[in-house]
């Protein structure tokens, strides 16, 4: 089948993209997005990505718009990315936790992983956790009282996360020997996340641009390499559902190479080495 592409289209499904995901796709990315929809269009027996909007719009078709989403969601994730924030959860974090935990002035700590596309950034943070009793002896704080939940808009990477297996490339991804051979075991060539760090990972779909998020619920959350896709309307909503999901006092940490411009009203913003965080006003 040939396909013809037209401005009118690629606006059209650029738009569509956009309200109900947040990711704004630029006029030089229509090359990508033409590839990233060419698979959808034969599945379809459509010839035009005006034919996929009208379908996934007019028809009101949930399922197409779903597969839109999957199609230009970004999945591109790695372990322990970026160096700063496990060593802000290590010697300030946790730390902190544990003090208040012992001193009754805490009963647990809450985390968000809120774009944790195929696991990797969660299950880096369970195992940063579980290493630091470990290696601390920290047996009267039970890890159970960590809670971490994990959640993206990709049905997809959900699957693939709740799986905990990975195959030789992702595995290599950032991980140092010492966690691999701890919390994996291989099996055939697949890598197999064990079950007791697996456990402490709840997973959910939370679409980043809907209005329900959560009140003072969490301690520490992880908005990374996200927003970078996402419009600037649609940034400045996300971070406010940041601020309200975030309890006072609690941590909110953002990709290494992305910038938080308005922060100042919610947050302050703090420095360790050479990475920065952001504290939620009391
Ligand atoms: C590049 S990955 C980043 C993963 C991880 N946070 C990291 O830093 O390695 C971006 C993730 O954001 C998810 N995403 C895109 N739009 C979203 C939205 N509106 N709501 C929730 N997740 C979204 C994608 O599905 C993808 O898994």
């Amino acid at each position: 089948m040939k396909y013809y592409s037209s401005a009118t289209g690629f606006a059209m499904i650029q738009q569509l993209i956009e309200d109900k995901c947040g990711i704004a796709l630029s006029k030089e990315k229509s090359y990508l997005l033409e590839n990233k929809l060419s698979t959808l269009l034969p599945q379809y027996g459509l010839s035009s990505l005006e034919e996929l909007y009208l379908k996934a719009c007019l028809e009101e078709n949930p399922e197409i718009i779903e597969e839109i989403i999957e199609a230009v969601a970004i999945n591109e994730t790695f372990w322990f990315r970026d160096k700063t924030p496990w060593q802000i959860i290590e010697d300030i974090l946790l730390p902190d936790f544990i003090r208040q935990y012992r001193n009754s002035f805490k009963d647990g700590l809450k985390i968000w992983s809120a774009a944790c596309s195929n696991g990797q950034e969660p299950y880096s943070i369970a195992m940063c956790v579980n290493r630091f009793l470990r290696v601390n002896g920290i047996t009267d704080v039970p890890e159970n009282k960590i809670e971490i939940l994990a959640t993206d808009i990709s049905k997809q990477a959900l699957l693939k996360a709740a799986a905990g297996e990975y195959d030789g490339i992702s595995i290599s991804r950032g991980l140092e020997d010492q966690y691999k051979f701890l919390y994996f075991s291989k099996v055939g060539r697949t890598w197999r996340l064990n079950e007791e760090i697996k456990r402490r990972v709840n997973f959910g779909q939370f679409n980043l641009i809907g209005r329900d998020y959560p009140y003072k619920q969490y301690d520490i959350i992880f908005c990374r390499n996200v927003l970078i896709y996402f419009s600037g309307r649609f940034k400045k909503q996300v971070m406010e559902g940041m601020a309200r999901a975030l309890k006072p006092g609690g941590i909110l940490f953002i990709g290494s190479s992305e910038l938080f411009e308005d922060y100042g009203k919610d947050f302050s913003m703090e420095q360790y080495q050479n990475g920065i965080f952001y504290r939620k006003k009391e």
